[in-house]
């Protein structure tokens, strides 16, 4: 079976898997590159990977019109459940859950989350997801470390890496993490959406598909691949 992935631009993605939709990370109101609006995407389940306002932006409207669950932090959830977000599943690192679509598991990132108000948001996280049969590895914010080998050592069919610099790492660092995680695909993100993060996305897909084992794509904003 395949899994679809959609991005939704920044480090908003859409995984639909036989019948279950999972969102990441929804910006789409706010973001200059998102295909969707808010009220045209579908979501069963929403994961949060930290507080900043390019990744919590739309999650309490979306949640509150599909009654997704909300998957991320305790800090995040229990910020969520005040703003009255009805189901919110609060991990921390390391910590998997289980869903109707399959597992997701909050790996390890090097980043900061402060929420927009302000308030404290825990860690910040990357997501392992394990669903259709796939393993699907989500890095969100993060600076290279070298513990992607241990995430990679899971067997990965699809890793999605940050190229964009500045608040992330960057094209050439994201071409390192690549030959750690050792997926069969690597899709790139956290670029294009503003100018200080602008990158060239095919560039960076053609050289995962030269210099690592791994198939590199770019997909447009609004593009899918069939992970399969
Ligand atoms: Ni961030
Ligand atoms: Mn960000």
């Amino acid at each position: 079976m395949s899994v679809d992935v959609t991005w939704l631009g920044h480090n908003c993605w859409s995984i639909r898997s036989g019948n279950h939709t999972i969102l990441i990370d929804p910006f789409l109101s706010e973001s200059p590159t998102a295909p969707k609006r808010p009220e045209e995407v579908a979501a069963d389940v929403i994961l949060i990977s930290h507080g900043h306002g390019d990744h919590t932006g739309d999650v309490v409207a979306i949640a509150e019109r599909t009654g997704a669950a909300v998957v991320t932090n305790y800090e995040i959830s229990l910020w969520l459940a005040e703003k009255g977000v009805k189901k919110c599943v609060g991990g921390n690192l390391g910590g998997w859950s289980k869903h109707a679509f399959g597992d997701v598991q909050l790996t390890l990132a090097h980043h900061s989350s402060v929420l927009p108000d302000g308030t404290y948001g825990g860690n910040p996280a990357g997501f392992l997801v394990r669903t259709g049969g796939k393993q699907l590895y989500f890095a969100c914010d993060t600076a290279l470390f070298m513990d992607m080998q241990l995430i990679g050592a899971a067997g990965l069919d699809l890793a999605v890496v940050p190229i964009g610099d500045l608040y992330t790492m960057g094209p050439d660092d994201a071409l390192q993490a690549v030959k750690w995680l050792q997926p069969k695909h690597a899709l790139p993100c956290h670029y294009d959406t503003f100018p200080p993060i602008a990158q060239d996305g095919k560039a960076w897909a053609a050289r995962v598909t030269s210099a690592t084992g791994a198939k590199g794509h770019a997909p447009k904003p609004g593009e899918t691949i069939a992970i399969d």
